[in-house]
Order: C-alpha cells, then structure tokens, then sequence
C-alpha cells in the first residue's frame, strides 16, 4: 500500500504579512515549509511527497528539500489561486496506483506522527477518509449585521485540521467537483464517509505572527 502526502505550501500569507509567502516566513533557523516537509519525509507511514509551493517559489522549495535531505520528495509543482486549486496541482503528480492521499498544510508545520497514524489507521476501517478534530470549546453563536441570530448547540460540533487521509480514488473524484475549504468537505459532498480522529493542539494553523510565535516556542 503506497501512501502519498500532498504539502500544500501554496498560500500567499496575506494575514501574516511578511514580504514573502507564508511557507518561506522564518521559522527558527529555516523556513517554515522546512518544518512540516523533514517530518512527513521522517514519517513511517509516508512514501512519497508532493510539495506544492506558491508561483515562483518551486525552485527554493526544492533547494530547501535538498537542504533538509528530504529524500522522498518526488514532485514540487506550482499552486493555484485557492486551497483546493492548489490540493488538485499536487494530486496530479500522484501516480495512479497510490492507495492513499494525505493532504496536509505547510502552515501547520509541527505535524506529530501519532495524528498521521490515527489518520492513516482510520482507512483500515472501511472510511473513505479520515480528518483531526478538536471539540469546540466556547459557545457559538450565528451573527449578521453585528447582531445574534441563533446560540448554535456546541455538542457534536468540532473544528478540523490536516493531515486529512483519503483512499487516493475516492479524493480525486471528489476533486473533480467545486472547490472548498477543506479536502474532507468534497468527499462529504460526493456521499463519502469521513472520520473524525482526535486532532492535536499542536497542528495549530500558523495565520498571524502570533501563531508564529506560538509554534516556535513550542519547536
Ligand atoms: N494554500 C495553498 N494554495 C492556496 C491557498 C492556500 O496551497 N491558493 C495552502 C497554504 O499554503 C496553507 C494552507 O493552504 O498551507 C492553508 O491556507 P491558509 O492558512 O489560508 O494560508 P494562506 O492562504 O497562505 O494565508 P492567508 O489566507 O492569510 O493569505
Ligand atoms: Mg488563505
């Protein structure tokens, strides 16, 4: 069984603010991107990897793989104008035969390898794909126009992370259909079973410079 991880690094970074993508903004002594790439290539339930970088931006990616001795990178391709544009470059560089897709963020670079194997795992169980999850913790309200509409009920409500895991026929399918915000979502749409394994506070998304902050201090 052949396992395929696309890192989608593609985001410009625009909350973050710096003068170059998000996936090259510091991180410690190297660039973000460095962080998520050497821990899927360490990874035992990784074969190969498809680094998806912004526009321009392929050639120091793979400069920086070189640097890190990522040696299973097989693709770094350019990504497109949103998540899911850029999720479909990097799936077009997986071969036919893989059995599994796992699509993960470059802007969450501290990836613990126990969330790849809850993912990963969750497969063997006949789902079509498997995503983190953490319980939503405060209430949630639905606003318009600066006003309450409705106290949405917090129980059996999650927030979800990457990695997210999929039987590699299933994502592409679903692929093939509109965007969205997340890859899980487009399975759902097409009828496909998701599960949801226990995320990790550390595969914290990496949006402002506090988040920055925050991931350095935890590295
Ligand atoms: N991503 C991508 N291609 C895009 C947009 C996003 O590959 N066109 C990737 C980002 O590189 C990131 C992940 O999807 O790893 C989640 O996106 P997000 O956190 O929104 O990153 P950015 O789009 O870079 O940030 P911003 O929205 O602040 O510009
Ligand atoms: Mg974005």
């Amino acid at each position: 069984m052949t396992v395929w991880a696309v890192l989608v690094a593609a985001g410009r970074g625009e909350r973050l603010g710096e003068d170059r993508p998000k996936a090259f903004a510091r991180l410690g002594e190297l660039p973000l991107l460095a962080e998520p790439l050497r821990r899927l290539d360490e990874s035992g339930w990784v074969d190969e990897i498809v680094v998806v970088a912004p526009p321009e931006w392929e050639e120091p990616a793979i400069l920086l793989a070189e640097e890190i001795g990522a040696s299973k990178v097989s693709a770094c391709v350019s990504g497109g104008a949103t998540r899911t544009e850029s999720v479909r470059a990097g799936v077009a560089e997986v071969p036919e035969d893989a059995a599994v897709i796992v699509v993960h963020d470059a802007a969450r670079p501290l990836l613990p390898e126990d969330a790849l194997e809850r993912v990963i795992g969750a497969l063997g169980e006949g789902f079509d794909g498997a995503i983190p999850g953490l319980p939503v913790v405060d209430t949630v309200k639905r606003v318009r126009d600066g006003a309450v509409v409705e106290t949405v009920a917090r129980d059996g409500l999650v927030t979800v992370q990457t990695p997210q895991a999929f039987v590699a026929p299933v994502l592409r399918v679903a692929l093939a259909g509109r965007d969205g915000s997340d890859c899980a979502s487009l399975v759902e749409a097409q009828g496909g079973r998701v599960k949801v394994v226990p995320g990790d506070e550390r595969l914290l998304k990496v949006t402002t410079r506090a988040d920055l902050e925050r991931v350095t201090a935890w590295l």
